[in-house]
């Protein structure tokens, strides 16, 4: 049976090989000291002149650090601390000798470890970050699971923008005409939702905005659901409960991971329903006595965020933003001038995590909201069809991945959110 360092504590006493890399090695001549890991946690071999052959002290000498082994040896409990473990070392098995590792124990700048990227996962902190991001994943389907969701896959090339047409990255679809690469998958979503009733996709996305800012990427993994016969109220709740769903999940599965972060916790854990609402008119308000220059025509920029973000300790939702800085496909309010729109901001100055809102219904109006932000009907004939034939209120809204991964491991960028980031400025590795 293979072994793994995370299940040594059922190993006391017993005799098993661990199959990873060398992280660390100290002492030399007649005791080394190894740190092991091998993706499923870190542990310390000790390997004895007193116990074991010269030859084995030799191969042991030769470690280099991230080098490969097969490491036999016996497990023991640390004679101080109960959750602990060591192996007293046997045999070495040594499956490739690493050249002289680029990553140090000394601070490198964030471009050279970007650079090495390839490399740098290999850290605790990196392994820790993508535990927490995959244990987001799973709560996300867990929670669409258990609420009657099934996940629906939509698609990357289309002929039309999701969310304006400012930010398509696109490429040449045969010689016939021009491919987009998707930014949501909201669209199709909600011709899906007519034959399911409720639906989620997750997958990359492309935006080719040119922000370098802290929380942008030019691919990242969206996860957009959707509701029929549902309107804002609604649509707000399921953003509330999947949020708690998540939380609760990584402050249960995920302790290791948030003390490796040194993660301060207490902020996750005070958040409780119903989170803080306000419009975007009451954020403005709020803003504006903050010091912010925003006006009441303005979307709320990404300093407006962080301040606003920061005055609370439960993530925020806003509201009825102004049409023209919201998409084509949101249904308004009754004079037209704001949407049935909500986006939900993380609180200690994340900011948005969640855009979404009502969708207009309506064939009529929508041709409408369509011709106001220059979209073209050419293409989305099909959409306009989800509008003809028993057309339904419905809502939905859109998470960023890395986004959420971010603020729940307390980290400064979304660069290190996701294994191979993709920025305006790097494309590999
Ligand atoms: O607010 P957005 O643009 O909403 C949509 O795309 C809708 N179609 C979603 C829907 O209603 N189904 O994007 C959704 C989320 C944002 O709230 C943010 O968390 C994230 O995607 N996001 C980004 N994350 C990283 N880098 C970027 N450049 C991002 N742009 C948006
Ligand atoms: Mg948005």
């Amino acid at each position: 049976m293979k072994f793994f360092i995370k299940d040594a504590h059922k190993h006391v006493g017993d005799s098993v090989t661990i199959q990873g890399w060398m992280y660390n090695k100290r002492g030399s001549g007649k005791i080394y000291f190894l740190q092991l890991r091998d993706g499923s946690g870190v542990m310390q071999g000790v390997v004895e002149a007193s116990i074991v052959d010269e030859e084995v002290m030799d191969q042991a000498e030769k470690l280099t650090m991230e080098s490969s082994v097969k490491i036999t040896g016996k497990i023991t409990q640390h004679p101080k601390k109960e959750d602990v473990f060591e192996m007293s070392v046997r045999e070495i098995e040594i499956v490739h000798i690493a050249e002289e590792y680029p990553i140090g124990k000394k601070d490198h700048g964030p471009e050279f470890l970007l650079d090495n990227r390839h490399l740098w996962l290999r850290s605790p902190r990196q392994l820790a970050i993508q535990r927490v991001r995959d244990e987001i994943i799973r709560a996300t389907f867990e929670y669409f699971h258990q609420n009657g969701f099934i996940k629906i896959d939509t698609p990357i090339f289309s002929t039309n923008a999701c969310e304006g047409s400012g930010d398509l990255f696109y490429t040449d679809y045969f010689d016939t005409e021009k491919a987009y690469l998707a930014q949501s998958g909201q669209l199709y979503l909600e011709a899906a939702i007519m034959s399911c009733g409720r639906g989620f996709d997750f997958g990359p996305v492309f935006r080719s905005e040119k922000s370098k800012t802290r929380r942008h990427l030019t691919e990242f993994w969206m996860m957009d659901a959707e509701v029929a016969f549902c309107d804002l109220e609604g649509i707000i709740k399921v953003q509330e409960e999947l949020i708690l769903h998540i939380l609760m999940r990584v402050l249960q599965n995920c302790q290791n991971e948030l003390n490796t972060l040194e993660r301060d916790q207490e902020p996750l854990k005070k958040i409780k329903g119903p989170f803080k609402r306000m419009t975007h008119a009451e954020a403005v308000a709020e803003l504006q006595e903050m010091g912010s220059d925003i006006t009441p025509d303005k979307d709320l920029g990404g300093d407006d965020e962080t301040i606003l973000t920061k005055k609370y300790d439960s993530p925020i939702f806003v509201t009825h933003y102004p049409a023209p800085v919201k998409a084509f496909y949101m249904k308004r309010d009754e004079d037209g001038s704001n949407c049935l729109c909500v986006d939900m901001l993380a609180p200690e100055g994340y900011g948005e995590i969640i855009g979404g809102s009502q969708r207009e219904e309506d064939l009529d109006l929508l041709k409408k909201w369509m011709g106001e932000h220059g979209v073209s009907e050419k293409g989305l004939e099909w959409y306009m069809d989800l509008r003809r034939y028993g057309s339904v209120p419905h809502s939905g809204f859109g998470y960023g991945l890395e986004r959420i991964v971010g603020w729940v491991c307390g980290l400064k960028h979304v660069r290190e959110t996701i294994p191979f980031p993709r920025l305006m400025n790097r494309l590999r590795p």
